[in-house]
């Protein structure tokens, strides 16, 4: 039996890999259509290689991190394996979450992204989803939501996101090179960054 991390993975592997050819078709819209590929085989790779036994989860996402890095490519790999990476430092030790738990992951993440990609929120970007994710996951756990309430806030406010990245024009990455003509699409990196939320949220609510 996987322990419960693991399962989580699994879980987010499987949605990715369900949506490899849409998210394909994004990036073929406004990029190099790779997006779905790399990512399959970026969880393909973290389900394989993580140790089915792992219970420390801030361990856990630091070896996904590193096997994200290494193995999905393009800008997403660099930008999700830093941010699965710096949130599994805050969380080291860890084998249950609290909200403020998540909230620092959350932060610590998006600082990761930051820092490699140097975007900000409005650029068509990943960032576009995960930002508004983690103030409305904060928002909601403010509010007194316990940790699937405060992440289906999170993962509303993800795909609100997503669709937000349809009228804006990319200013970083490869569909930047689009200039206008990025109108009128949705980000692949908001989008699976979103698909991923979803899957936690199916994996806290199973569990
Ligand atoms: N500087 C950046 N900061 C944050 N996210 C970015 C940045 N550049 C690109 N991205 C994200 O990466 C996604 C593209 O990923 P992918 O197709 O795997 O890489 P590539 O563009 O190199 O082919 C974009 O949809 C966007 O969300
Ligand atoms: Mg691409």
């Amino acid at each position: 039996m996987p322990s419960e991390i693991v399962k989580y993975f699994i879980i987010i592997g499987s949605k990715i890999s369900e949506n490899k050819d849409f998210l394909t078709e994004l990036d073929r819209e406004i990029g190099d259509s790779d997006h779905g590929i790399n990512m399959a085989r970026g969880f393909k790779a973290v389900t394989e290689k993580l140790d089915p036994e792992i219970t420390d989860i801030g361990a856990a996402l630091k070896k996904a991190g590193m096997t994200l890095l290494s193995t999905v490519g393009g800008a997403s790999g660099p930008l999700y394996g830093t941010a699965f990476m710096e949130a599994g430092k805050v969380l080291m030790g860890k084998t249950s979450l609290t909200p403020a738990d998540v909230e620092s992951a959350f932060a610590a993440a998006i600082a990761g992204i930051q820092k490699r990609g140097k975007a900000v929120r409005g650029e068509k970007t990943m960032l576009d989803a995960i930002i508004p994710a983690s103030e409305a996951f904060s928002r909601k756990v403010s509010e007194g939501s316990d940790l699937a309430g405060a992440l289906e806030g999170a993962c509303e406010s993800a795909r609100e996101g997503v669709e937000y990245t349809k009228t804006i024009i990319a200013t970083k990455g490869r569909a930047s090179y689009l200039g206008e003509r990025s109108i009128g699409h949705q980000d692949p990196g908001a989008t699976s960054a979103t698909l991923m939320l979803e899957a936690v949220l199916e994996a806290l609510k199973g569990a």
